[in-house]
């Protein structure tokens, strides 16, 4: 899996992905991840990526060049897509991050300021992805959420997923470790037993009282 990543800070993407799980991964071939700087393509003598909105307010604009040309540049594999990480997308969840990772390359676009020209939309037809109902200041913690659930779903990335929240619609059971005993909080002894059938029938039941408890929209 590829992921080419526009941002005005790549550190920001490098960074988080030469640590723990992402950087093996990276080591062992299973993903690649590039960046692209749009300021690097700017036409203007200044490298300027931004200008005010038409329109008057407040807030600068993402220009339209230094985005469209960036994105041009991208080697672009037959099964790629790009995304536009913007809090107008549909909702990130489990369901686009499997339709994603069944992609070879992920091209994302990081907005700044107020955000991205109309026009970039309009010549890129980017698949516009959000994080939440919320604004953050910058796409790179939205491209690296994506970037870090579509990573999971490589295989070789991880052991095992299967039992994760939202793998099987449901919440994961909950985690135990050692010591057996703790500020006189005790594990369950059926985790102790042993007895695998009777392990995994707990589970089962402690992950359908928690998304019951939690999440009962998952349920339907
Ligand atoms: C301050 S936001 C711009 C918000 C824009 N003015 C609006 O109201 O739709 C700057 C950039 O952060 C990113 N961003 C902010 N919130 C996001 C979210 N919830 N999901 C995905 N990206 C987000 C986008 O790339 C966006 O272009």
């Amino acid at each position: 899996m590829r992921f080419d990543v526009l941002t005005l800070f790549p550190e920001m993407i490098e960074t988080y992905c030469s640590f723990s799980i992402l950087k093996r991964a990276r080591d062992a071939d299973l993903i690649n991840v590039n960046t692209l700087n749009p300021r690097d393509f700017s036409l203007d003598k200044h490298k300027k990526v931004d200008d005010t909105p038409y329109g008057g307010g407040s807030g600068m604009v993402l220009a339209p060049q230094p985005f469209v040309d960036a994105w041009e540049a991208v080697g672009k594999c037959e099964n790629s897509i790009t995304v536009m990480l913007t809090p107008q997308g549909e909702p990130l969840n489990e369901k686009i991050v499997r339709e994603l990772a069944g992609f070879d390359q992920i091209v994302m676009l990081c907005g700044h300021y107020e955000g991205f020209d109309e026009r970039i939309r309009q010549i890129i037809k980017p698949r516009e992805i959000s994080v939440g109902d919320f604004v953050l200041t910058g796409g790179e913690l939205p491209a690296l959420c994506l970037m870090d659930a579509v990573s999971r779903k490589v295989e070789g990335t991880i052991n095992s997923a299967h039992d994760d929240s939202h793998a099987n619609g449901m919440l994961e059971y909950p985690h135990y470790t050692k010591p057996r005993e703790y500020r006189g909080l005790l594990v369950p002894d059926v985790l102790l037993s042993g007895n695998h059938k009777e392990i995994e029938q707990y589970r089962r039941e402690q992950s359908l009282i928690r998304t019951r408890e939690r999440r009962p929209d998952l349920l339907g």
